[in-house]
């Protein structure tokens, strides 16, 4: 395993000559875009980075446009020691850490929106959310001119809009989506599970185990959808996760279940747990 964390480069220019570097030998590139403060779900999309590319390139940036006024920008952690120490082990070969200049310069005005897929599910409870998503992920893709990238499932909404901008927008790029990495209790990983506080980490799990109840008593009987969906919204609340949303999707357009279940669906939710927002979802029929 090695120690040494990988080269460090700040501005697209120094990015691209490095990319263009191992262009030069033919080799292929894979991109893991993060905001840093990695953890197991982040290694895993490196390892499958890894396992389909010669190189890997892992950019870390808190992008300011993504946050609402009163999210936690301010607050989301930033290790950037620990970040690098990971980079390290996982034999990333380069980390992209560009400054908020660098990406938004002066002048900077453009958004990138992706109209309809961002309308819904946490779309809705986050305003501007994935316009900064899509604007910050068009242009890691346009510097870096990576082979494929490499997006968590934990955001599944992300991952389609990343998958249709990417379409949309004629960028040479494929984009893989990687399961959720979860604690042994079934808790999905998120940087933000350090804002959790004892009791409320005891209490965290009960969203996954209501999402799999939900999702399998969905499959046997989904033109009851409706009523296993309330049941599921009062039982979550009792365990004492406030619910933002928890809604069923066809899997890959995010339009709103019909019932049949001959297409594959999506059980997606966002719950508040004290001051922390968590989303998850599963597919259905549970896998
Ligand atoms: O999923 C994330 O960590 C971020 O939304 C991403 C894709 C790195 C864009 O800032």
């Amino acid at each position: 395993m090695s120690t040494q964390h990988p080269p460090i480069v700040h501005t697209v220019a120094a990015l691209r000559e490095a990319v263009a570097g191992w262009r030069a030998r033919r080799e292929s590139v894979g991109l893991v875009p993060t905001m840093g403060a990695l953890h197991a779900g982040h290694r895993a999309l490196m390892r499958a980075a890894r396992a389909r590319n010669s190189r890997v390139v892992v950019s870390i940036f808190v992008n300011p446009k993504q946050f609402g006024p009163n999210e936690d920008f301010a607050a989301y952690p930033r290790p950037e020691g620990a970040d690098l120490a990971v980079l390290a082990e996982e034999a990333a070969d380069l980390a992209f850490m560009p400054g908020v200049e660098e990406v938004y310069p002066p002048g900077f005005t453009t958004t990138v929106a992706v109209a309809g897929l961002t309308e819904g599910l946490c779309g809705a409870h986050r305003p501007g959310h994935f316009d900064g998503v899509a604007t910050v992920v068009a242009k890691l893709l346009i510097q870096t001119a990576p082979d494929s990238a490499y997006f968590g499932e934990k955001d599944y909404q992300q991952l389609q809009i990343v998958k249709r901008l990417a379409r949309d927008l004629d960028i040479p790029v494929e984009i893989v989506g990687v399961p959720i990495v979860r604690e042994a209790d079934g808790l999905a990983l998120s940087s933000r599970n350090v804002y959790l506080s004892a009791e409320e980490r005891r209490i965290a799990p009960a969203l996954y185990a209501a999402l799999r109840e939900t999702a399998a008593a969905v499959a046997v009987d989904p033109h009851r959808a409706g009523a296993i969906l309330t049941t599921a919204i009062a039982s979550l609340g009792k365990a004492g996760l406030r619910v933002e949303y928890l809604e069923l999707r066809d899997a890959a357009s995010l339009a709103p279940f019909s019932g049949d279940l001959s297409r594959p669906a999506r059980l997606l939710a966002a719950v508040h747990l004290g001051r922390t927002r968590l989303i998850d979802n599963v597919p259905v029929p549970p896998g």
